[in-house]
């Protein structure tokens, strides 16, 4: 089974509690979907192997460490996971970057692909997931399908608020993916919404409502 990750930090928690206000702007949520993400890559990338090299210092040689194993791509789920996609960046920079477009219908509220363009040597790299919602799951198990149709390594995914039902299809489906969110909400409403959430993330974000 995958881990699932809480990153309890103190920082995030009450990033998050700010995010959640729905007093809190369109700017001020872009910056806060930003730092949580920069703050939580930094939990993410925790078990990055890394591996020994030399360096001069302007007093002797150093034996010291740099990031070593697989290149990473990091994967925003459209359109609200792109505002996850800098604050990642800023940890990894030499990270590539793949976009996969799925909407919920509304009815049935499974996932609907309308994008997918991943990096050419996807199966090289290993990934990290974004997308600020776990909600029924649906969306983010289709993304993970892709992802593995396409050859990638080992998978990890990220996202802010999730609710329990989400986790449990994300690793019944994909048992392999390590999971590490902000928080676990208590349940979805008639509409696969996360009570209570932040509302639509996208929404929030772009500030298209
Ligand atoms: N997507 C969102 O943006 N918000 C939710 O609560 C669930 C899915």
């Amino acid at each position: 089974m995958g881990k699932l990750t809480v990153i309890d930090h103190p920082l995030v928690q009450h990033k998050i509690s700010l995010l959640r206000d729905e007093q809190t702007g369109s700017k001020e949520f872009r910056e806060l979907v930003g730092e949580l993400a920069m703050l939580m890559g930094y939990e993410v990338t925790r078990d990055l192997p890394l591996k020994e090299i030399e360096v001069q210092t302007p007093v002797s040689m150093a034996k010291t460490k740099v990031i070593a194993g697989k290149k990473l791509a990091i994967v925003p789920i459209l359109r609200a996971g792109l505002g996850m996609v800098d604050g990642m960046l800023k940890l990894i920079p030499a990270a590539k970057v793949g976009h996969i477009g799925l909407y919920r219908d509304p009815d049935s509220l499974e996932a609907v692909q309308y994008y997918c363009k991943l990096p050419s040597d996807s199966s090289e790299r290993d990934v990290i997931l974004v997308d600020p919602m776990l909600a029924t799951g649906n969306s983010i198990a289709a993304a993970l399908d892709l992802l593995k149709d396409k050859g990638c390594g080992h998978i990890k995914l990220v996202c802010l608020i999730a609710a329990q039902q989400g986790i449990d299809l994300i690793q019944k489906n994909h048992p392999d993916v390590d999971i590490f969110v902000a928080v676990i909400d208590d349940h979805l409403n008639e509409h696969g919404y996360i009570v209570p959430g932040l509302g639509d993330a996208g929404d929030r974000y772009f500030g298209t409502k």
